[in-house]
This record gives structure tokens, sequence and C-alpha cells, in this order.
């Protein structure tokens, strides 16, 4: 049986560890949460730790390491593992820029001619504010670096989008991360989040998922890390499905290749689409938290084939057929995003579920016999079905059984696709 170690402490990491348990294969997750314990055997660590993971890997005679977050990956824990005799899923440092510098992303894209929002790269504060004053539109103001799902502003006003600026290069509230900046227009349309598993060469796309990113109903309020999440998305018809995997996945690949990265793991292109033209907005080089929640039920029982497949260079020929449909909803503490409140016990979680129902853990831990809150976003409560409406159904259901003091969460996930 694989002994597969998932890094990683969120609702993805729980998703990812059911998916491969349920496939009977013996999973770790180092250093995971409350839900994990439950389908896993969690191990200590930090997953950005890179010698005591390696050293991990090695107690545990990993096959295989799929990594969950982005930090070990742009600090190199892909090129670490590998180095070690690891199987790994998850691309090296080099590519994983595409995530860890928005400015190398947007660079990449321009240089591939693949279509994005215009954009400048800034790293003096006045030459920013300069731009921002003549501008006189809407932007978008993004730290360089990786910022916790922070570090991009948009910006509606002149004045904010000069806040935004200030906060990030003079107050340095990111740290390095903010000492370059990237200015880009506003794109309009509606996001989709596409996710490709790439073993270097070749890519296989999953269905399109989308997320919600505003943390009130209808859009409202300010971004979080995701507040819910379902596919497929029919944003993403197969016209424009193939429109992504032609103008923008084909030359990714091939770009990274020539830049002597090629691209191993799972290319999740944040896309915005209008009027049938997508365009990119980011590329993440991880799963999305928590559009995972909702595609690895659609791909059950293709999972490890999946990720071992990319890891080791034999993907299959092509992507496994999707299954259904499937939607959840976070629920997060009170004052998220903003300042969370954490440590409140959470009732409910041994109601029975359905087997079109799930419980993803993000932010949990236990606590005597209890599991307690502790993240901002706590649980991503799910559900499946023939239909995205009773795959909704389902999800809402079990949310209705889950309580926790301060708890909120979205009420019209799905809702673009459902109207
Ligand atoms: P990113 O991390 O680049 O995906 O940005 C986070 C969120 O900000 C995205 O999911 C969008 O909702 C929004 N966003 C980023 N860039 C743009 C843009 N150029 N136009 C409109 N919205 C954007
Ligand atoms: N849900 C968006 C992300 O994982 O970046």
């Amino acid at each position: 049986m694989p002994r597969i170690i998932v890094l990683g402490a969120g609702s993805r990491e729980h998703a990812l560890a059911a998916a491969l348990a349920q496939e009977s294969h013996e999973v770790m997750v180092l250093p995971g949460n409350a839900g994990t314990a439950a389908v896993a055997r969690n191990l200590p660590g930090r997953a950005e730790d890179v010698p005591a993971v390696i050293a991990a890997c090695q107690r545990e005679r990993a096959d295989l390491v799929v990594v969950g977050p982005e930090l070990p990956l742009v600090v190199g824990i892909a090129d670490a593992l590998e180095a070690a005799g690891f199987a790994v899923f998850g691309p090296s440092r080099a590519a994983a820029q595409l995530e860890g510098s928005k400015a190398f992303m947007k660079r990449f894209l321009k240089r591939q001619g693949i279509a994005t929002a215009g954009f400048e790269v800034f790293t003096d504060a006045d030459a920013a504010e300069a731009y921002v004053r003549a501008a006189r539109r809407p932007l978008v103001v993004k730290a360089d670096g990786l910022a916790a799902g922070k570090g991009v502003v948009v910006a509606m006003s002149t004045e904010d989008a000069l806040g935004a600026v200030h906060a990030m290069m003079r107050e340095r509230v990111f740290g390095e991360a903010g000492d370059t900046i990237v200015i880009e227009e506003l794109l309009p349309g509606e996001e989709a989040s596409f996710h490709v598993i790439c073993d270097g060469v070749r890519g296989l796309p999953l269905v399109a998922a989308q997320d919600h990113k505003r943390v009130f109903d209808g859009d409202l309020g300010p971004n979080t890390g995701g507040m819910g999440a379902y596919a497929p998305a029919p944003i993403v018809t197969r016209e424009v499905h193939d429109k992504i995997m032609e103008r923008v996945v084909g030359p990714t690949l091939r770009g990274m290749a020539e830049l002597g990265c090629p691209f191993r793991g799972v290319l999740f292109v944040g896309l915005m689409i209008e009027g049938g033209e997508p365009r990119v907005l980011e590329f993440n080089v991880r799963f999305g938290d928590p559009e995972t929640c909702v595609l690895l039920p659609l791909y059950a029982g293709h999972v490890f084939s999946l990720l071992s497949g990319a890891a080791r260079g034999g993907l299959p020929e092509h992507a496994p057929a999707p299954q259904g449909h499937a939607l959840c909803v976070v629920m997060a503490s009170e004052n998220y995003p903003a300042k969370p409140t954490l440590g409140d016990r959470i009732d409910g979680l041994h109601a029975g579920l359905e087997s079109s129902q799930f419980v993803r853990h993000a932010g949990t831990s236990a606590r005597g016999g209890d599991v307690v809150t502790s993240g901002g976003r706590v649980l991503a409560v799910g559900g499946t079905g023939d239909t995205l409406a009773s795959a909704r159904a389902a999800a809402y259901d079990a949310v209705a059984r889950i309580s926790f003091r301060g708890e909120h969460h979205r009420t019209d996930i799905g809702y673009r696709a459902l109207r």
C-alpha cells in the first residue's frame, strides 16, 4: 500500500487526505488538523520546515509527498525532497515563481502572449504613486511576493490605490513581499478556477470550479481566501475550456519548459471571463482552497493516479470524466477576515451525515474531547449530487447542523450558476 504524506493543514489537505484514504492508501498529514486526524495520521511539524519534513519522510518511508500550500513550494521543498529521493507532487522552486512573484508571472504572461490585465511593475514608491495619480481609474494593487492571500487590493478610487501603495511600499505591512508591486487594470467579468494536473510536459484539465471571494452574500465586503465553491462551473463552456487550454495552458507549459523549469504539480489558473474570452488574473502552483473540496469528489477513485502520475511522469492519456456536481460552504469565525476570534467549541460535528455530505476542517484543533476553532476559515461543509441544486441542498442541510459562537457563512454559494 503506497505511503503518502500530505503537507499542510487546511480544508484542501483534509479533502486530499480523505480522497486518498478512501482509495485505501496509507495517508499521513503534516501537520494536519482535527479533521485530518480522523482520516489519516497527523505528523508534528511545520510544512515549510524543509529539513524537518525530509526527516519525517525518511522516518515514515513515504512513497509520495503531496504539497498542499504554496509557501513550502516557494521556499524549494520539492527540489529538496526530490534530491533526497522522494516522489513529489508540486513544482520546483523555480516553477513556483508563477505564484511566488506576481512580477515574474505578469512578465511571463506578456512574453508568452497570454491575455491578462495591462500592468506596470514598481520598485519605487514615488513612481508608483505618480502612476496611480495619473491613471484616474479603478486599479488593482498587488504585492509581488506571498502575503497570505491578503496582498491584493481592488481599488475603486485613487485614494484607495494610494493607500495600498503606502501600506505595501512605505509601511511594508507585508515585509519584503511588498517592496516590488504590480499595478494593473481592473478586469470586468466572472471568475473561474481552472486546475490542470501537469507532469512537466503535459497537462490534464479538471473541470472548472468557481470560488466566492467576498465575505458577504451578493459579493459584498472584503476579499477572503474563499467563502465557498462549486463545480462544474457553467461559465466555462466547452468553447471557453478549449480556449483556456490552447491560449493559456499550452503556452504556459511550453514557456516554463523553455525557461528550464518545467511545471509539475497542479497549475491553478485564476481567470476572469467576459464575453466568452478568458483572461488570466493569477496563477497558483497548488490546489485551490476551498476549490479542492468540490473538485476531488468528482474524481473519486482517480485521485492517486493523477497525483502520482504527475509526480512520476506517467499521467493517464486523458483526464478521467468528472461525475456529478459538488458545492461547499465555508463556515468562518467571528470577525473573519479582519481579526477572527478563535478558540470556540464547535457543536454538531457528530450529527450523522448522509453519503452525499462532507465536512472538511480548515482552522480547527482538538482541545480535551472537543474540537475548537483555530483559524478564520473553520470548516468547508459540502454536498454532492446529480445536479448543482441537489448538491447545494445537501451542503446547506449539513451547515444547519453545525454551530459555534460567532459563526458566519454565505447563504448564496452557487448563485451565478443557479439563477
Ligand atoms: P489574485 O490573488 O491576483 O487572484 O487576486 C485576488 C482577487 O482579487 C481575485 O480573485 C479577484 O477577485 C480580484 N482581482 C485581482 N486582480 C484583478 C483584476 N485585474 N481585475 C479584477 N479583479 C481582480
Ligand atoms: N480559493 C482561492 C485560492 O485557493 O487561492
